[in-house]
């Protein structure tokens, strides 16, 4: 298995090194990206069967990864001897001690949090291909929430309130919802990219996944399809080891305060939200969404 850098020896919680740095005007956390890895990046070499799958945290990145593992990698990624989704369809701007990027053959899958402007710069050029994943940024902020609790390189929180504000002020990893999603929108022209919603994968993960082949001309037919979506289902992803990062390092995850696949759900956002943040929040929305090019249209209300 693929080893990050190790930072099992680094204390977070509390540890005056455990912090977010910004890079770039993007947050990034200190024990797991590192600066000169990043500088790196811009220059990365893209190949033009490099497929990109880009989100901002908590809409549905490992369910991404996993469908694009299967749908590359077949069954080498299932079974007792299969291998982890984060091996095969690795972390972009992590830098992996075992793992040598440009050795890997094409083609490559990879997974991101960046922000349009700093992935490496032959994805502008039409070289690779972009699927980009958003979710209502309501339920985004629940379950970020909830990860903080439960990932050990974030900032344990209080309470949903105080995470409440940060979360709309992008005082937190990755920054602001509003600009990634409207940065990767207002620039898509740039690239060859496909936008997805958790919530279309959610209402009909079948025809999403037809379209992901058909962007990517992978021309899946109906048995491999029918195979990917009932793997995928909220259920059997999460009873799957290789695909739910239950062996991610302790170092990064504290398995037992919390689980990646942790309710699934369109909506969980009403359990969470006062009359009066969401009243906030719509505020905020309209104002920061107002010049993006394409209405996103969520259950918001
Ligand atoms: P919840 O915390 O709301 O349950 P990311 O991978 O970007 O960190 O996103 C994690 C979110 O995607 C979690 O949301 C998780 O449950 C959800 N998710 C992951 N796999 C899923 C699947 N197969 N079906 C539905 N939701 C899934």
């Amino acid at each position: 298995s693929v080893k990050y850098r190790d930072i099992s020896k680094t204390k977070y919680k509390g540890n005056p090194e455990f912090k977010l740095f910004q890079y770039k005007g993007f947050k990034f956390i200190s024990t797991v990206h590192e600066k000169e890895y990043l500088d790196s990046l811009e220059n990365f070499e893209i190949r033009d069967t490099d497929i990109l799958a880009v989100t901002y945290p908590k809409s549905g990145t490992i369910w991404m990864q996993y469908i694009l593992a299967l749908m590359y990698y077949g069954n080498d990624v299932n079974g007792p001897d299969g291998k982890l989704t984060i091996d095969v369809a690795p972390w972009i701007e992590s830098e992996m001690e075992s793992l040598n990027y440009n050795e890997r053959p094409s083609p490559r899958v990879f997974v991101s949090h960046l922000p349009h402007y700093l992935v490496p710069k032959g994805l502008r050029k039409g070289r690779g291909k972009v699927i980009y994943l958003s979710r209502n940024p309501k339920d985004v902020a629940v379950s970020f929430y909830h990860f903080h609790n439960y990932s050990k390189t974030l900032e344990n929180q209080n309470s949903f309130d105080e995470f409440f504000d940060k979360f709309l002020t992008g005082e937190v990893f990755c920054s602001s919802w509003f600009d990634h999603v409207k940065g990767w929108f207002n620039n898509s022209n740039d690239f060859d990219i496909l936008f997805l919603t958790y919530e279309d994968m959610v209402k009909d993960l079948r025809t999403e996944i037809m379209k992901i082949s058909k962007f990517l001309g992978r021309n899946c037919d109906d048995r491999k399809i029918d195979e990917m979506v009932q793997k995928c289902t909220f259920q059997n992803m999460k009873n799957n080891k290789n695909a739910n990062y239950q062996l991610l390092q302790e170092s990064f995850l504290d398995h037992s305060k919390g689980k990646f696949l942790r309710k699934g759900k369109v909506g969980d956002w009403k359990n969470y939200f006062t009359e009066e943040q969401n009243e906030t929040f719509d505020k905020v929305y309209q104002e920061q969404m107002k010049d993006c090019p394409i209405e996103l249209i969520w259950d918001i209300s």
